[in-house]
């Protein structure tokens, strides 16, 4: 299955606690902003994060970014806040942390039902439980909101007691497990962040890693990450060539009804039509943002 065609090459964490980050946030070019509630909030700075995170989302501003709040995970003492608050928040996303089975996915859909229909669910995958139960997971996504999967590499590497280097060796087969599971249902993935942000050498080569195991973007944790990561996860001049050169071949009558034909001699099938098309429609909408 191929997934959405909206460009989510890049996707912003800042603290809700942080105003001036927020405020930066909407000028920043990130596909998408998500304000987090967890990880990068103090536990007595829980509440104020969450009421400025919707205070935001209220305000907007964002343009075409797409908003997304990080509550705390349903098990915590903010969870069942942070849910109730963000439930009428209009966020186009609630992304839920420390998701072990699909039984979380139906709990977070549950509590989201006042929510407009319009804002997505989207998971963290980042507990060594949820890797057994990946296409479980994924599966629930054709009876809830759920529609993408955030890498949690850093709560990954401390639950499983493995190293976080620039190669992520101990994860690339998780990696892979999530990408195939959530194409299998329709799910688009985000990878997890890199937190050598100030050195964009080790930020490209791991965007370009993600890239290959097939991504639709990255998550970034700082401004300077943004650029390198929109560029590697662009569709570049050669693909745009090339999927130009495929849409146009299945038109000519000489092709017509065929499933496998040449294009500048090599075989091309009806999946790279599809693959063309897609790249296409991202690369519209990519410009059509400037
Ligand atoms: N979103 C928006 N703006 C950000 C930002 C972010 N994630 N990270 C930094 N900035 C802003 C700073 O406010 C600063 O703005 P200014 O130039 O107007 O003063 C500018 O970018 C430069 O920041 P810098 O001084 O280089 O970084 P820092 O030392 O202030 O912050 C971090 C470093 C890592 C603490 C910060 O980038 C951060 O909080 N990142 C997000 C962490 C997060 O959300 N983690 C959870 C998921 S893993
Ligand atoms: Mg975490």
């Amino acid at each position: 299955m191929i997934a959405p065609d909206r460009p989510r090459r890049s996707a912003l964490y800042l603290p809700a606690s942080n105003a001036k980050a927020i405020a930066k946030a909407r000028t920043l070019p990130a596909d998408v902003v998500i304000l987090d509630l967890e990880d990068a909030v103090a536990p007595e700075a829980k509440a104020e994060a969450r009421a400025a995170a919707v205070a935001a989302v209220r305000e907007g501003g964002f343009g075409d970014r797409e908003v997304v709040i990080r509550v705390n995970g349903r098990a915590t003492e903010w969870g069942a806040d942070d849910l109730t608050a963000v439930a009428t928040s209009g966020a186009d996303a609630i992304l839920v942390p420390k998701v072990d089975g699909p039984e979380d996915i139906a709990a977070y859909d549950a509590a989201l039902s006042t929510e407009p229909v319009a804002t997505q669910l989207w998971a963290m995958i980042e507990t060594c439980a949820s890797v057994s139960k990946l296409s479980e997971i994924a599966a629930s996504a054709a009876t809830t909101r759920l529609s993408l999967f955030v890498m949690g590499t850093n709560d990954l590497a401390k639950e499983m007691c493995a190293r976080l280097t620039p190669e992520r060796t101990p994860f690339l087969p998780i990696l892979s497990l999530a990408v195939a599971a959530a194409r299998a249902h329709g799910v688009a993935l985000l990878d997890g962040v890199c937190n050598e942000f100030r050195d964009c050498d080790i930020f490209r080569a791991e965007a370009e890693q993600g890239l290959l195991f097939g991504f639709d973007g990255k998550t970034v944790i700082h401004p300077d990450q943004i650029t390198p990561c929109n560029g590697v996860f662009s569709p570049s001049e050669e693909e745009l060539r090339w999927a130009d050169a495929v849409i146009h071949a299945f038109t000519l009558p000489d092709n017509a009804g065929k499933g496998v034909i040449k294009v500048e001699g090599k075989m091309v099938e009806l999946l790279h039509l599809d693959q063309a098309k897609r790249l296409t429609a991202v690369a519209a909408q990519i410009a059509a943002r400037g």
